[in-house]
């Protein structure tokens, strides 16, 4: 497809005369593309809970769209991101998770860092005109935290990350999310597009029949919202977080409002992360785009932290994260059957229901930013 407006004009429409979005919009690199470069480099996204790092020297290492990151705790007890590479001829430098205490090492020649990201050791360059070691220090991204909730962005212009929430922290303000400790975390490499996952996150349309042995039916409500972030709200006056008949094991959270009582937000905070907001609980689904046809998705819990230290903890947790693991693979089976379908070169977008609407959003938002 071409990266043309007018392709999108009918995704466009008022929401009962619009279609889905052109098969384009989920399988041509180029799309992918002008995703990276307007969307990916350009917002901020979420890492992790900062809790994941405790201790000076703590790390973990990220692939994005940007390329390798990683964010690593410093002796001053600030998290800082980095791009994942070093300055002398550009090898990775950290993989995974881990500690290395006050010092990171390059695998290639042994230059070494600080864990602030400042040079410390270049062996051998004394001869290298204007070599300045002050200058030569990982490269930093952009990072802040809302509630401990980590967000890192390749630029340093544009809102802040507040103003990117809009009014996302007043409307959880009475779930305390600042209280939320990450308790588990799976990862799953799905062959779709980031979107698709996103889109299937914020509707209950499929509810009743892809996750008809699991959560069934939903009905849901659309709430407005301002700033770069869209919710539905499934209603249930119990946590819909477990699938057992029988009361939640864990209580709610203490002076939830009264629109909190009502049910889970199922929001996406644009561009890639899902945070499912429950009476007891949160989950995130973080999509990381890799190819336009293919998504590593985190799926991570959180409980209040007085929870984590019930003798009990880990047995009432396990019906949860049962529950985040089969829904989320239930999810991934019918998204990668659309996008193989959206492969088809007979492919035409179909019209939606009143019940696609936060689907369209999300489209929106995008084809928005892409400057088509
Ligand atoms: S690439 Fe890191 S020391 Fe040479
Ligand atoms: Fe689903």
């Amino acid at each position: 497809m071409s990266l043309d407006r007018t392709e999108f004009e009918p995704a466009l429409q008022p929401l009962n005369r619009a279609r889905s979005m052109p098969a384009g919009f989920y399988t041509d690199p180029a799309i992918f593309k002008a995703e990276r470069d307007n969307l990916f480099l350009k917002h901020w996204f979420f890492l992790t809970r900062a809790e994941e790092l405790p201790n000076p020297g703590d790390y973990r290492a990220f692939d994005t769209p940007g390329g390798p990151i990683v964010l690593i705790r410093g002796n001053d007890g600030h998290l800082r991101a980095f791009a994942n590479y070093c300055r002398h001829r550009g090898s990775i430098l950290l993989e995974g998770t881990g500690n290395v205490g006050g010092r990171i090492t390059c695998p290639y020649h042994a230059w070494s860092y600080l864990n602030d990201g400042r040079l410390y050791g270049c062996p051998d360059m004394k001869d290298a005109e204007g070599f300045d070691k002050v200058e030569n220090g990982l490269v930093a991204l952009d990072l802040d935290q809302w509630e401990g909730f980590v967000f890192a962005r390749f630029t340093k212009d544009g809102p802040t990350l507040l103003d990117h929430l809009g009014d996302f922290p007043d409307r959880m303000a009475s779930h305390k999310l600042g209280d939320m400790r990450c308790t588990w975390k799976i990862t799953l490499d799905v062959a779709c597009n980031w979107k698709l996952i996103l889109e299937n996150a914020v509707e209950t349309y499929h509810t009743g029949i892809v996750h008809k042995n699991t959560v069934g039916a939903q009905q849901s409500r659309t709430l407005a919202t301002k700033g770069n972030w869209i919710t539905i709200q499934v209603i249930s006056g119990r946590s819909i977080a477990t699938l057992t008949d029988e009361i939640p094991p864990f209580d709610p959270i203490s002076g939830l409002d009264d629109d909190a009582r009502m049910g889970t937000y199922f929001t996406v905070i644009f561009p890639t992360v899902q945070f499912a907001v429950a009476q007891d609980c949160l989950w995130w689904l973080n999509t990381i785009p890799i190819a336009e046809n293919r998504t590593r998705l985190e799926v991570g819990g959180c409980f209040p932290e007085s929870r984590l230290t019930l003798p009990d903890f880990a047995t009432r947790a396990e019906p949860y994260y049962d529950r985040w693991e089969r829904v989320a693979k239930e999810d991934v089976g019918i998204l990668e059957k659309q996008q193989r379908a959206l492969g088809s070169a007979l492919y035409k977008p179909g019209p939606l229901s009143w019940r696609d609407d936060m689907v369209q959003a999300m489209g929106v938002w995008v084809v928005d930013r892409l400057r088509l």
